[in-house]
């Protein structure tokens, strides 16, 4: 067979051509990084707890019509997905204040925000990501004001969606990053939801315990970071019967030792 093409190594996934023109594989590493890939490590199995999250997220909002360059999944760690020129910009959604934003504005982490809020962050590694605003989008070109105006109408849909999902399964969506892609038809482009959503790019908490269910176990050295990553997949249905089954058991076990 062919050896295929690797087009681009990033820090947590590989982009391999795809079988057709247009597409791309992305391979999910189990590689994590934190704070501008200052903190390395691995977290065994999470490349394939990301890809099976990331793939139920994304398909689930191109059920309710949010344009996404997610295909299909292929395997364990791969899925085929549209190629697209990324837009060099990090939409940052945060429901709850926490992370950069609880550092740079003394917010206590936890408190709800009284709206949601949007950042956006360059997407250059060698600057460390920096926060911009929007007048910077527009006078360095990075994308228009009619693309801008897009994205802050789907960020805002794929938060209250997400809201949604992981409320039903008793997770609060603090925060999470999306990145946006165009796809060329001729000289039109359009915007289509790009890169992926996982726990890698979330913070989720138990909305009970308020446990964190995310990265921010690697990067504040928690511990317990593939447990993590699996109870959400576990929670979202993503894991075999019999690993369901037993988080119900266990849940039936909770229930009856608080009563
Ligand atoms: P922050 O509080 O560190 O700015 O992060 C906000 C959210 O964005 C958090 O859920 C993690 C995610 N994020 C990424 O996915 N990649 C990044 O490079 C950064 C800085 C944040």
């Amino acid at each position: 067979m062919a050896r295929r093409r690797q087009i681009y190594e990033g820090k947590a996934k590989i982009l391999y051509e795809g079988p057709e023109p247009g597409t791309i594989i992305q391979y999910f590493k189990d590689d994590a990084t934190a704070f501008n890939n200052q903190k390395k490590g691995t977290i065994n199995g999470k490349g394939v707890l990301n890809n099976r999250i990331s793939e139920h997220i994304f398909t689930a909002l191109g059920a309710i019509g949010v344009p996404t360059h997610f295909i299909r999944r292929l395997n364990m760690r791969e899925q085929l997905v549209r190629q697209v020129e990324i837009v060099p910009i990090e939409v940052i959604v945060r429901n709850v204040a926490a992370g950069s934003l609880s550092q740079r504005l003394g917010i206590e982490e936890g408190e709800q925000l009284p709206r949601t809020l949007i950042e956006y962050c360059y997407k250059d590694d060698a600057l460390g990501d920096p926060l911009v605003a929007e007048e910077h989008i527009a006078c360095f070109g990075w994308a228009s004001q009619d693309e801008m105006n897009e994205i802050t109408d789907m960020a805002i849909r794929v938060n209250d969606f997400m809201c949604g999902l992981f409320a039903a399964i008793g997770i609060r969506l603090v925060d999470f990053k999306l990145e946006f892609g165009r796809i060329w038809d001729n000289e039109y482009s359009r915007l289509i939801l790009a890169d992926e959503i996982s726990p890698d790019g979330c913070r989720l908490w138990d909305m009970k315990s308020n446990e964190k269910l995310d990265k921010d176990r690697f990067r504040r050295d928690l511990g317990g970071e593939v447990e993590a990553y699996q109870e959400v997949a576990r929670r979202l249905g993503l894991l075999p019967e019999g690993e369901t089954n037993e988080v119900v058991d266990l849940d039936q076990q909770r229930k009856k030792r608080g009563k």
